[in-house]
């Protein structure tokens, strides 16, 4: 199915850039009187900042370098700068926090609406594989959205103030030697943006490095056993250390530009403020500006560096935001290909108003479907009752994927009726879909996120509870809690750190989590070595007890035990019957059976294929 659906993606309509946009600023706008007291306190902390120097200034030229110093009125400044000093700190604190506040409360929102959103897509964006790389960054582009309101706003506001005040009080002390100082101020902008530059390139450089040296290393574990029987030992180990030293160099030169960096940095400031003693130093010896103003002047030329510098590194946060915003945006706007129905059937639930009280007979009559005009399944007829555990088998291309997709609604047939418990699955919500059925693939798509996120998939009322349930189920529970952090786990995009045995007990554990009636899976042992294959099949027996189970088998062997076996070949049923039935019937299933291996000598193969390590201490006990 997984080739289906990579051809095929209508669904995914991604919307022009400006329109994604738009949508986020909307979360802003929820939110624009809190965005006013912020801007108020900034604007309290940035004028406290400025005033500072001001009042230094004050002092010194009004009541020190007089004939007649008064102290009284150097300690009424005193307090003043005290009191000015305080209420900026203040300032400051209620506007992190309150910022902060409206971060997560944006980030909530995006999150209740994409939840809500992908909620009412049909089964089928589940599947896609486009549409599981856009799922597996929301979650870290929500985060990357709100920082764009918690860091690059407050930049802008905060340090753009900061950049305007500070030139204004330097204006107004002396617009002359203000005008030549602020020559400096391109020359800070221009190094800044440089270092940024080549600070970026350095990190990506060091962080490609570091998962190509990971992706090496798990791989050698992975193929240990096949490496040691061709005696390629020394091989690998020469690669494995020219990779460690380039991601060794990487990290030494990132860590020396960002030395230089900042080094220059400091320099540019001494810099200014050399030259500011020069200058003005000259102006004060011959009368023309005062001590204190002097004094104000190099202290408002070193508040110059860190707005600027903080400006440039939000230009970073400006642009990562955006493409997150873009892809949150896109599926935002995703237009579900398949609707809900007008007067959707009312399904009956349970008093808590959660579960679907759904038996779970699915029943296919007289369908027929093309993808294209030639008809894929032709005259399909046969009901499954409740509970029951039947198989699918037939060649590559004989449209058994497609009678799976067509159940759980990923296209919409052209002939015949598809029901549930008697009601054609067209007239269910598709929320309602979701929560009846789910499906299993071969290919699974984990993301980045803990292992609770993994199996939840967007889905905020599966309780932590019904995630554990679920992984107990699934037989998943136990390698889970043997992890470092157990359920809270981090597990790396696609899964990197699993097995394929454990990735696939984690789909089942997914597939489990809203307690489906009918269950689904496709392939989803064909590419596991027998040694977790039978770690799956007593997984499955668990999994399948109380539902109904449709099972497509790449080995027979799955399926040996099924209620019921229908045989597929070229679009239609050319037989069906459990294995004893179709073994004496001694036709194309008996023919199959024969054609696929003996077992024997399939697990000698997965040998030599390699067995992740991994994959054999995740087998219980
Ligand atoms: N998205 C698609 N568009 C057009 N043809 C498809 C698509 N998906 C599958 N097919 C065709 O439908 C037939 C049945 O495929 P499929 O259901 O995947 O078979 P199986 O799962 O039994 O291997 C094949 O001929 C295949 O080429
Ligand atoms: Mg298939």
């Amino acid at each position: 199915m997984a080739s289906v659906n990579r051809e095929d993606n209508r669904e995914i309509s991604l919307s022009t850039p400006s329109v994604a946009r738009r949508h986020l600023v909307g979360y802003a706008h929820r939110h624009a009187k809190d965005f006013l007291v912020v801007v108020g306190l900034v604007m309290v902390y940035v004028i406290s900042q400025v005033i500072q120097p001001w009042l230094v200034k004050v002092v010194i030229d009004q009541d020190l370098i007089v004939k007649h110093p008064q102290f009284r009125s150097v300690l009424e400044l005193g307090i003043a700068y005290l009191v000015i000093t305080v209420i900026g700190l203040f300032a400051n604190l209620t506007q992190n926090r309150k910022l902060q506040w409206i971060g997560q409360r944006i980030v909530r929102d995006i999150r209740n609406d994409l939840f809500t959103h992908i909620e009412s897509l049909s089964m089928r964006f589940f599947d896609t594989h486009e549409t599981g790389r856009l799922i597996t960054n929301v979650s870290s582009d929500t985060n990357q959205v709100s920082q764009f309101f918690t860091s690059f706003l407050l930049s802008v506001i905060q340090d753009g103030m900061s950049i305007i005040l500070v030139m204004g009080a330097m204006l107004l002390l002396n617009w002359k030697i203000a005008l030549l100082s602020f020559l400096v101020i391109p020359l800070i902008v221009l190094i800044s943006m440089l270092f940024r530059k080549k600070l970026r390139d350095n990190y990506r450089y060091t962080r490609s490095q570091f998962s190509r040296l990971i992706a090496y290393t798990a791989e050698n574990l992975g193929g240990m056993r096949l490496t040691q029987i061709f005696h390629q030992e020394k091989k690998q180990f020469d690669q494995h250390t020219r990779l460690n030293h380039r991601y060794t160099n990487a990290n030494v030169n990132e860590y020396r530009s960002s030395v230089r960096f900042n080094r220059t940095f400091n320099a540019l400031g001494n810099l200014a403020v050399a030259m500011m003693m020069w200058l003005g130093g000259e102006a004060v010896l011959h009368r023309r500006i005062e001590v204190g103003v002097l004094y104000a002047f190099i202290t408002y030329v070193q508040q110059f560096f860190n707005p600027i510098n903080s400006l440039t590194q939000n230009w970073n946060t400006l642009q990562t935001s955006m493409i997150s915003a873009e892809r949150i945006g896109g599926v935002l706007l995703t237009q579900p290909e398949i609707t809900d129905p007008m007067t959707p059937d009312s399904i009956s639930r349970d008093p808590a108003g959660r579960e679907l009280t759904v038996a779970g007979e699915v029943s296919f009559d007289h369908v027929t479907f093309g993808y294209r005009d030639t008809p894929v399944l032709k005259d399909i007829t046969f009901t499954v009752p409740p509970r029951s555990f039947v198989g699918f088998v037939g060649e590559t291309g004989a449209g058994k994927s497609t009678l799976m997709g067509l159940l759980a609604r990923f296209y919409d047939i052209q002939q015949g009726a598809i029901t549930v418990d008697g009601h054609d699955i067209r007239s269910f919500r598709q929320r309602d879909l979701h929560r009846m059925m789910a499906v299993v693939q071969q290919e699974v798509n984990l993301f980045s996120g803990t292992v609770a996120d993994n199996i939840r998939l967007f889905r905020p009322h599966v309780s932590d509870e019904a995630v554990r349930q679920a992984a107990v189920t699934a037989g998943a529970d136990e390698f889970i809690r043997a992890m470092p952090d157990g359920y809270d786990s981090w597990i790396r995009a696609k899964g990197a750190n699993l097995s394929l045995g454990q990735r696939q007990l984690l789909a089942f554990a997914r597939a489990l989590a809203l307690n489906p009636k009918i269950l689904i899976l496709d392939e989803a042992t064909a590419s596991l070595d027998s040694a977790t294959e039978m770690i799956l099949q007593e997984s499955l027996t668990r999994i399948a007890a109380g539902r109904t189970t449709l099972v497509i088998a790449h080995r027979l062997s799955t399926i040996r035990h099924a209620d019921m076996i229908y045989v597929m070949d070229h679009g239609r049923i050319v037989e069906r019957g459990n294995h004893g039935v179709l073994m004496r019937l001694n036709g194309y299933y008996a023919e199959l059976v024969n054609k696929s291996a003996p077992r024997g000598a399939a697990s000698n193969l997965d040998v030599l294929a390699g067995v992740s390590p991994a994959a054999r201490t995740a087998r219980p006990r």
